[in-house]
Order: C-alpha cells, then sequence, then structure tokens
C-alpha cells in the first residue's frame, strides 16, 4: 500500500503535495471544537482538487428529497450539514504574482497535523518568476477552551531578495455544498460590515432560520511595525482587509487572523451578530500566543486522561491518536441537542447527521473516557427526540417509538426506503446505550428520569412490529434490513430479532425494577406513557418466543431467513479489482451474492459478551468474516473486538489496523468526502474493549488483557464510576493503577484486584 502520510507518534505529516490525494489531506487535517469546524484547506487560493468546508454544529438545511418514484412516508427531505461562511481564507501575492499552488512553482511542501497541540501547519518555498524565493507558513487551531473563536498565524519571508506583499484576509458567504440536491444556494443574506477593523458577515439558512454570524479581524506586523488594512468588499457576501508591504530578506510578514462563529442556537437573533464582533475583538486583544496557550493545555487535559499508548507499533500508535484526536473534536458533551455526525466537521456527506453509529459505537467511547455527564448528554439527546420517534412510529402506522435512521432534530430525514423504513434495528442500539449506561454507571436515577420512557416506547414498538406465525408459534419480524445493508427487505435478520428480544426484556424488567425501587416514581410515569400490566406481559411473551432463524448443519446463526439458498463464496473468491464491490458492481447483483457489507451477526456478540460462549462465537466468525468485505467503517472494528474475545489475536490486529488507519491510509477509498467517525470510536473499542478486554458486570469492570505481537505493549486510562483507573498492559503482566477517585476492586483476568488511591502500580503476572 502506497502511504500519503508518514508515521508519527503525535502528528500526520505530509511531505508530498499531490493534487489527487490533495481533499484526503484536507479531510485528514480538518479541525473543529464541537461548535464548529474547517477542512484543513489552504488559506491562500488553490484551483486544485479542493473541497471547502467550515461547518457549524446543529445548523443545517433540510434539501428537498430528490427520488424518482414517490412513496408514501418518504421523508420531505434529507438534512445537509451546511458549507458555511468561508473564514480562513486569503488571497496572497508576491511581486503581484498570485499564490495559488496548482499554478505556481513551489518547493518543500510540507502540511501537519499535531495531535498533541491540536493545531495544523503548513509551510512551502514559493519561487517567483524572477526567481525569487520565499517562504510561507501557516498554524492554524480552533479553540478547545473558547468554542467560538480560532485563530491563524501566516507568515511571508523572502530568503533571497526582498519582495512586494500584498494580502487581503477575507470572508466569503457565497458558499454551497456539493452534495446539495438541486444546487441550492442554502443560505440568505443579513448583514455584510466592518466594525473596528472586524469583518463581518451575518447569514440565516433558509428554510430552517438558523442565524450564523462570521467575524475575522487581523493583527498584522512587519520587523514589528503594525501594518494598517484597508477595507475591501463588494456588494455581494465578500468583506476583508488587505495590506501590503515591501519585505525585505531576513524580515518576516506576519499576519495573525481571528475568528469567531456565532449562531441564534446559543443567542437571542438579535444579539448573535453583536456576539460575533465581540468574541472576535475579544481574541484580538488576548492575542495569538496566549489563545493558543490555553487551546494547548485544554488539549493536555484531555490527552491526560483519554490517550492510548502503544509500543512498538508506530502505525498502531498513530492511528488511534488520530482517532482519538477527531473524536475530541466532534463531540464535547456541551450541549445535549447535539450528536455525532459520522463525518464530524470533516466533510458534507451523511448531512451531519445522527445515525445508530453513536449508540453503538461512540457512545462507549465517551462513557469511559470521559466523565458520565458526556455520555448522558447523548442520551438525553435521544430522550428529547421522543416525541418525534412516536409521530414517526404512527406515521408507519405502528406504536410506540421508531428513531430516525438519520435525524437532525428527531424527524427522519433518509430518503432510501431500505434504509428509512427497514432499517429499524438502529431502536435496538438506543435502547442498547441505555442499558449500556446504566450497567456501566450504576446510574438508576437516569433510568427513573428519562430511560424508561425510551426503552418502554421502543419495546411498545417492537411488539406493534412484530407477527405472530402459529405454524411455528413463534414471533417474526419480516421486511427489515439489518446492520448488513447488502441485504434489503430480509425476514428474521438474527441481530434485529435479538435486539428487539433484548429490548422488550429489559424494558419489562426495567419497569419491574423501578415499580419495586420507587412505585412513586413508578406510578408517575405509568401515568405519563401508559405502561399497564398487560403491555408488560405481552412484552415478555414475545421476547420469549421470539424466531431466531438457525444453519443447523453448521451450528451458527442465519443472518436471515434463507442466507442458505446464496452462492457461498468467500472474499479471497473475489478479484481485487472487484473490490470494493459497492464500487464496481450493480447494486442487484451485491444483493444476490453471499458478501456481507458489515458486522451484523457478529454485532450482537458484541453487545452480549456474556450471553454467547467461546465456542459459538468461534464459529459464527469462522463462518461469517470470511464473507465480509468491510465495506463499512462500521465492520472491522467490531470484529477486531470479536476476534481478540475469541483469541484470534492476529485476526484482531489486523483489523484493528484497518479500523484505525481507515482513513490515514483510506482504504475505503473515501477519506476525500470526510473521515469515517464511527471507525474512530471503533478502533479505541478494538483496543480497550477487544484487546484489553474491558467489560463490566454486576457492578465489576473486568479486563482480560493480551498482548498483540505486534506490540511491546500498551497501555490506557478509563474512566469508572468517579474514578480513573490506568492499565498497563506488557508480555505475561498488566500493571493496574487508580490514578483519581475511591478505593475499587476490578478483576484483571481471574484475580480481584484491590486498587487505593495512591497511585501504586499493582502488577498482576500473567494469566491465571
Ligand atoms: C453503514 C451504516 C451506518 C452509516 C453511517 C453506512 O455505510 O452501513 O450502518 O449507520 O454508514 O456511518
Amino acid at each position: 500500500m502506497k502511504r500519503i502520510f508518514e508515521a508519527d507518534p503525535w502528528k500526520v505529516i505530509g511531505n508530498v503535495f499531490d493534487n489527487d490525494t490533495n481533499e484526503i489531506a484536507e479531510s485528514i487535517m480538518s479541525l473543529a471544537n464541537g461548535h464548529m469546524g474547517f477542512r484543513g484547506n489552504f488559506e491562500e487560493d488553490f484551483s486544485g482538487s479542493t473541497l471547502k468546508g467550515t461547518y457549524i454544529a446543529g445548523v443545517y438545511y433540510p434539501d428537498k428529497t430528490k427520488v424518482g418514484w414517490w412513496k408514501n412516508g418518504y421523508p420531505e427531505y434529507f438534512a445537509k450539514v451546511l458549507n458555511a461562511c468561508d473564514m480562513i481564507s486569503i488571497h496572497l501575492w508576491i511581486d503581484g504574482e498570485k499564490v495559488d499552488l496548482s499554478k505556481c512553482h513551489f518547493e518543500n511542501f510540507t502540511r501537519e497535523l499535531d495531535m498533541k497541540q491540536g493545531t495544523f501547519t503548513r509551510k512551502f518555498d514559493v519561487i517567483t518568476m524572477t526567481g525569487k524565493r520565499v517562504r510561507v507558513g501557516s498554524l492554524r487551531f480552533v479553540s478547545m477552551e473558547k468554542k467560538e473563536i480560532g485563530a491563524i498565524r501566516y507568515t511571508v519571508q523572502p530568503l533571497g531578495d526582498s519582495v512586494d506583499v500584498r494580502l487581503i484576509s477575507y470572508l466569503n458567504g457565497d458558499v454551497r455544498n456539493r452534495d446539495s440536491n438541486f444546487d441550492d444556494m442554502f443560505w440568505e443574506k443579513i448583514s455584510v460590515a466592518s466594525h473596528d477593523g472586524i469583518s463581518n458577515i451575518t447569514m440565516a439558512t433558509k428554510k430552517t432560520g438558523f442565524i450564523v454570524s462570521s467575524s475575522a479581524c487581523e493583527q498584522v506586523a512587519v520587523k514589528g511595525v503594525d501594518l494598517k488594512g484597508t477595507l475591501v468588499s463588494d456588494d455581494g457576501l465578500y468583506i476583508g482587509n488587505e495590506y501590503s508591504s515591501r519585505v525585505e530578506p531576513g524580515s518576516l510578514f506576519i499576519m495573525f487572523k481571528y475568528f469567531s462563529i456565532t449562531t441564534s442556537r446559543d443567542y437571542e437573533t438579535s444579539e448573535v451578530t453583536g456576539k460575533s464582533l465581540e468574541r472576535a475583538s475579544e481574541a484580538r486583544e488576548t492575542r495569538f500566543d496566549a489563545l493558543l496557550e490555553e487551546h494547548r493545555k485544554s488539549w493536555a487535559s484531555i490527552w491526560s486522561y483519554a490517550d492510548v499508548v502503544i509500543e512498538g507499533d508506530m502505525l498502531s500508535q498513530q492511528g488511534i491518536r488520530f482517532n482519538i484526536f477527531h473524536l475530541f473534536q466532534t463531540y464535547t458533551g456541551h450541549d445535549n441537542r447535539l450528536n455525532i455526525g459520522p463525518k464530524g466537521f470533516t466533510g458534507e456527506k451523511y448531512g451531519g447527521s445522527t445515525y445508530w453509529d453513536t449508540e453503538a459505537f461512540c457512545f462507549p467511547f465517551f462513557l469511559s473516557t470521559a466523565r458520565e455527564d458526556v455520555a448522558r448528554s447523548l442520551l438525553i439527546y435521544r430522550y428529547n427526540h421522543l416525541e418525534n420517534a412516536r409521530k414517526n412510529a404512527k406515521k408507519l402506522g405502528l406504536e410506540g417509538a421508531l428513531y430516525p435512521m438519520v435525524t437532525m432534530n428527531g424527524e427522519e430525514c433518509h430518503n432510501e426506503w431500505e434504509i428509512t423504513f427497514e432499517e429499524i434495528h438502529r431502536n435496538g442500539a438506543i435502547a442498547y446505550a441505555v442499558y449500556n449506561y446504566v450497567n456501566y454507571t450504576g446510574d438508576e436515577e437516569y433510568l427513573q428520569e428519562y430511560g424508561l420512557h425510551v426503552l418502554y416506547e421502543i419495546a411498545r414498538f417492537w411488539a406493534s412490529r412484530v407477527n405472530y406465525n402459529p405454524r411455528k408459534g413463534k414471533y417474526m419480524i419480516l421486511g427489515v434490513t439489518g446492520p448488513n445493508e447488502y441485504e434489503n427487505n430480509v425476514s428474521n435478520n438474527w441481530y434485529t430479532n435479538t435486539m428487539a428480544a433484548f429490548c422488550l426484556r429489559y424494558a419489562s424488567e426495567a419497569a419491574d425494577g423501578i415499580r419495586k425501587r420507587n412505585p412513586g416514581r413508578f406510578a408517575e410515569i405509568a401515568g405519563e406513557i401508559n405502561i399497564s400490566d398487560d403491555e408488560i406481559k405481552r412484552f415478555v411473551t414475545i421476547s420469549e418466543n421470539m424466531y431466531f432463524p438457525y444453519i443447523d448443519e453448521l451450528d451458527v446463526f442465519a443472518q436471515q431467513d434463507g442466507f442458505m439458498d446464496k452462492e457461498l463464496l468467500t472474499v479471497d473468491d473475489l478479484p481485487l479489482s472487484d473490490r470494493p464491490i459497492n464500487q464496481n458492481w450493480s447494486w442487484d447483483r451485491i444483493l444476490r451474492s453471499c458478501f456481507i457489507k458489515q458486522a451484523d451477526v457478529i454485532q450482537a456478540f458484541y453487545f452480549f459478551p456474556f450471553e454467547y460462549d467461546t465456542d459459538v462465537k468461534k464459529r459464527n466468525f469462522d463462518f461469517y468474516e470470511p464473507m465480509t468485505v468491510h465495506e463499512s467503517s462500521l465492520s472491522s472494528c467490531i470484529y477486531s473486538v470479536l476476534a481478540s474475545d475469541i483469541g484470534y489475536y492476529d485476526k484482531a490486529y489486523e483489523l484493528y489496523l484497518r479500523a484505525s488507519r481507515l482513513d490515514i491510509d483510506n482504504y475505503n477509498n473515501d477519506t476525500e468526502d470526510g473521515l469515517h467517525i464511527t471507525s474512530t470510536a471503533g478502533s479505541w473499542l478494538a483496543i480497550v474493549h477487544g484487546f484489553g478486554g474491558l467489560r463490566v458486570k454486576d457492578g465489576l469492570l473486568r479486563f482480560n488483557p493480551a498482548l498483540p505481537e505486534e506490540w511491546t505493549g500498551y497501555s490506557f486510562i478509563i474512566y469508572f464510576r468517579g474514578r480513573r483507573i490506568k492499565i498497563n498492559v506488557r508480555e505475561d503482566m498488566v500493571g493496574a493503577t487508580l490514578l483519581e477517585g475511591e478505593a475499587i476492586t476490578i478483576r484483571i483476568w481471574n484475580n480481584e484486584v484491590d486498587l487505593y488511591n495512591d497511585n501504586k502500580v499493582i502488577e498482576i503476572k500473567g494469566k491465571s
């Protein structure tokens, strides 16, 4: 494989400029802070291959659905994350020649994402037509400390003769989405103005009416002398400041650009512009170095509790840090109206909306790294969407709540039939997250306040979606798409049925538990959502009599009815030129084939590790893995966890590497669209749940660590019930340290280990 980036433990470095991979690099080098995000676009003009991207959390546009044949119940729109006002850009001329790396001559190009510091830097030497060499450098960050602010340091330095430098730092609101269905402009202008040297563009989104105000200002100096800018603007959505100076060799033209974004999600409409200007002005007063320092400190604090250290394997180390970095850039948990889009702030595709990816993959990461309130925010998000989920079920003629497959505000906004209507397994992942949270944190109060409402309505949905087959005496779920989207409209997808049975059982147990422990609260909830004993009984009956397709001759679960009618091939039978099949085969051929896009049966083994014994897991893994093409970013990571679980460590390592470097190495040939945030979380699961073997059962935190051959050691830190615990794995030895919180007993392999708050490393030798 030809790697695009250099390996480094804390950085992603690109030393070669290649127009064909430029958009990949832009995705990789994206910066964000949970509130706003920017692809790693160049500041100066670039007429080569680029996807410009500025994204703002929670700001979306309902792009009118585009389908050939309208079917009843289709959502009216597909929510799009918006490409917002471009704030980072500049025009640069050196001796009158415009700098555009697609056109001018340059050398020594390098760009670098520094995950430790949270910065994106670039450097290159421009060679002018007359042969003058000028070094251009930039450093950008999006503050993790002050969410509405970001800054750039941009330098121009003649290395030989003196040059004339002319620079316009601007805002441009005339932006569109590449994935717009009808090439519409999603924004309308409110105001474009300059106040005290600060350029401002305030725009509103069409239809959704979000007001977004973008501001930018600069401090520019040459040889320590400040330059004054001249206002430039046009009648449209363009405004900025122009600076020019003769720059002698040895001296530096330096610009600090401060930018801010505020929105009507956080402020009254009348305040949004004023706040944006205020933020930019505060940033200018605080100055670049101080802002950068506090930003670095925020990252240092995150790394102090969330870092995973891998020794002996640089590629693995780089992969996991890259992924952790992007996860914390994507979600901070400060705002429970927000969620985790599968592309985070790194691209347009997938609408920046919420999928089941959040609960199934990202949730456990935040649960074990950040404090409880971060994971809790994700649950509250779904609780707040319950009413819309009820409406969604009703539209289909069903009861209870059907959470959308894709959403921004609780309404379904995905428009492919087989996904919107058939991929109902997402309801299972949402209920599972409630279980996961309560099991992990022991926070019963959450269940009483919010959890039961969600669980019960989900169970109600399943109870109305199943149908009873009297010939088999079983409940069945027909016409679904399982996690494996390379099959549609199948009956009795084993995973879906398993999740439905789990939801029904867990909802009834949760209701009974609350009834016993807090009858008063139970009576309130029962009144609010109309819980009845008969209905709970029905949940239990369906759960206990669910149909699970089985392949007797192989002693494995059948992914769905009729799976064995297929021609059974393995991925090794596929010529390389056919891969990925979703880019080379007709959809018809894919649907008829046995090839599996992503973990399906195996996904349930991940959720319920104690329900199936190792032999069962092995048999199913051996049957399904060879048919799995892993063409979803949700696949390799889960297979990796399972491979560790059953002791297939080589396979686990191979799949871990693929998951953790999915984007850095562009495995799925689509990183230019943006990163796969779900896989970033999945690769952490592959380490901590997979190799580390983290599980929680009956309130006891357990580890079953193994060391992949390629590594000499690894360590990670876990947040668990008010404690921070560090696990350090070496060959035949595991060290455990309680870094924070009260004494606790944990289990490592089969040993009960008492940890006290004394920072001592307790060493457990070998598996016993
Ligand atoms: C996967 C889905 C996933 C979606 C967003 C699809 O390719 O098959 O399971 O929810 O991507 O990541």
